[in-house]
């Protein structure tokens, strides 16, 4: 598929939300929305109420990243607030059938994260269970981070996988993108591209947009 970006709100200015989404909203593939609960990553982000706020000032699809211990607990909440795609680590759901189910029940995307440490093949048995693969490219809980190029490996396992068993996955990269990582990334089979610093830390957020795709195409 053509590559999408994914600008995470995460290095937006939190004063500013609404103008910092705007900014994005015509130019950008997605919003990603990082959920931390100080608790499966040190460190706290963002919920439910400000989830709902963003939505009345988007209409991009919302990819929620659930940095959190019992990611299930809060589907139901996330899909009234506006989400559309949940993420979940598998390193807090060993297994996550029930909450996949739970998710498209909500009519919500469903996706699992593997960690900078976790092998693909933790995620293997329920890939067909799954709209996206997210593989960490930083260790989860901060942006600005530099980009830990041994994951690729496991991002070209995914591919191979899904590739060889036909499944519809669309895997995701998430940490350290610039336009010097992202075509590496490409070039091992990554669709969509979260991209925190390298958007939000530029004054022209449809330029860095720009920038990141013409990097990967
Ligand atoms: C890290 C988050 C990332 C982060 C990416 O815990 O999951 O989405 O915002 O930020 P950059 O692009 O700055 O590495
Ligand atoms: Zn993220």
């Amino acid at each position: 598929m053509s590559a999408k970006i994914a600008p995470s709100i995460l290095a937006a200015d939190f004063g500013h939300l609404a103008s910092e989404v705007e900014s994005i909203n015509q130019h950008a593939d997605m919003l990603h929305v990082d959920i931390m609960d100080g608790h499966f990553v040190p460190n706290l982000s963002l919920g439910m109420p400000v989830v709902r706020a963003l939505r009345r000032h988007s209409n991009l699809p919302f990819d929620c990243h659930l940095m959190m211990t019992n990611p299930d607990a809060y589907l139901v909440e996330l899909a009234a607030a506006g989400a559309t795609i949940v993420t979940m680590h598998i390193e807090a759901i060993p297994d996550p059938t029930e909450a996949a189910a739970k998710a498209r029940d909500l009519e919500l995307g469903f996706g699992l994260v593997i960690n900078p440490g976790t092998p693909f093949g933790a995620v293997l048995p329920f890939v067909e269970l799954c709209d996206l693969v997210v593989v960490m490219s930083v260790e989860p809980g901060h942006g600005g981070q530099t980009f830990i190029d041994e994951v690729l490996r496991e991002v070209e396992a995914a591919r191979n996988f899904i590739d060889s068993e036909g499944l519809g996955a669309d895997i995701e990269i998430d940490g350290g993108i610039t336009t010097v990582t992202a075509p590496r990334a490409r070039s091992a089979g990554v669709d969509i591209f979260v991209a925190g610093t390298s958007v939000f830390g530029e004054v022209n957020r449809g330029d860095a947009i720009e920038n990141l795709r013409k990097a990967i195409t």
